[in-house]
């Protein structure tokens, strides 16, 4: 099974800055060819948040006109960026996003690997948290479950990176998410965005993962008085690689530029 995790896509519209400065639109679009032509095709993308800038409707149109072209299911996160009642009005074919819930917590069942999507976000607010509604749900999901190798996806990491001005907006309850996930031994991966960088640690003594975004990149400033610094470091994705419980999950980070060099 291969997953294709893009994150932080940040979808804006024509004539804002941050459209000006990074052009996500026109990324997102080859991104959509470059995971059409991928072989072998993979089984699903999930995009782990921060699908859109500002949370508007027109960004979301346009998101949902770009992944018209994607020829692989898509499932979609909110990231502190995003809209719920905006992304879910923008997809209304996806139904696993919930009607009116007050979060987009979901599961992925028909795979070898199930996947927990679970939602980190706080409207209005750049951190992210998981309340006890929340880990309550995620426990209850890995309890239902507890052979089943299982992924968990969230748009906070749920672990400090040691890149102070993002851990001042990381997630709120970690030691408590850490005694959810801690027992069970089936969680083969926790995978997360919103740093817009590779970042691997661990939490509740499993391993857990940035990918780097679809468009612009976050620099690497371990100095508590840098500021966030946004990079043109290059496009990436991570492509999760399950080959059951012999070959166990391995991931790599897929680049939308790849040229060979001919020998
Ligand atoms: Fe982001």
């Amino acid at each position: 099974m291969l997953i294709v995790q893009i994150t932080d896509i940040h979808i804006s519209t024509p004539g804002t800055r941050a459209h000006d400065l990074y052009d996500t639109p026109g990324h997102l679009r080859r991104w959509v060819a470059r995971l059409n032509a991928l072989s072998p095709r993979p089984d699903l993308v999930l995009a782990t948040g921060d699908l859109v800038n500002e949370g508007q409707p027109d960004e979301y149109r346009i998101l949902a006109e770009i992944l018209a072209g994607l020829e692989i299911p898509i499932y979609l996160m909110p990231g502190n960026h995003d809209d719920r009642g905006n992304l879910r009005a923008a997809f209304p074919e996806h139904g696993y996003l919930g009607g009116t819930g007050a979060f987009i917590n979901y599961v992925i069942e028909d795979h070898p690997l199930r996947i927990i999507a679970l939602d980190t976000t706080i409207p209005g607010k750049v951190g992210g948290e998981v309340c006890q509604a929340r880990l309550t749900w995620l426990g209850a999901r890995l309890s239902e479950a507890s052979v089943q190798p299982t992924l968990v996806a969230m748009h906070h990491p749920p672990f400090e990176t040691g890149i102070p001005a993002m851990d001042a907006v990381g997630l709120e309850g970690k030691a408590e998410f850490a005694d959810v996930v801690r027992p069970h031994r089936q969680i083969r991966r926790i995978v997360a965005g919103h740093l817009h960088r590779t970042i691997q640690g661990t939490i509740g003594g499993h391993t857990a993962t940035t990918a780097p975004g679809t468009a612009h990149q976050l620099g690497l400033t371990l100095e508590p008085r840098d500021r966030p610094m946004i990079t043109r470091e290059p496009p990436a994705a991570h492509l999760h690689l399950w080959r059951g419980h012999k070959g166990g999950l391995v991931s790599h980070t897929l680049h939308l530029e790849a040229e060979e060099i001919p020998r």
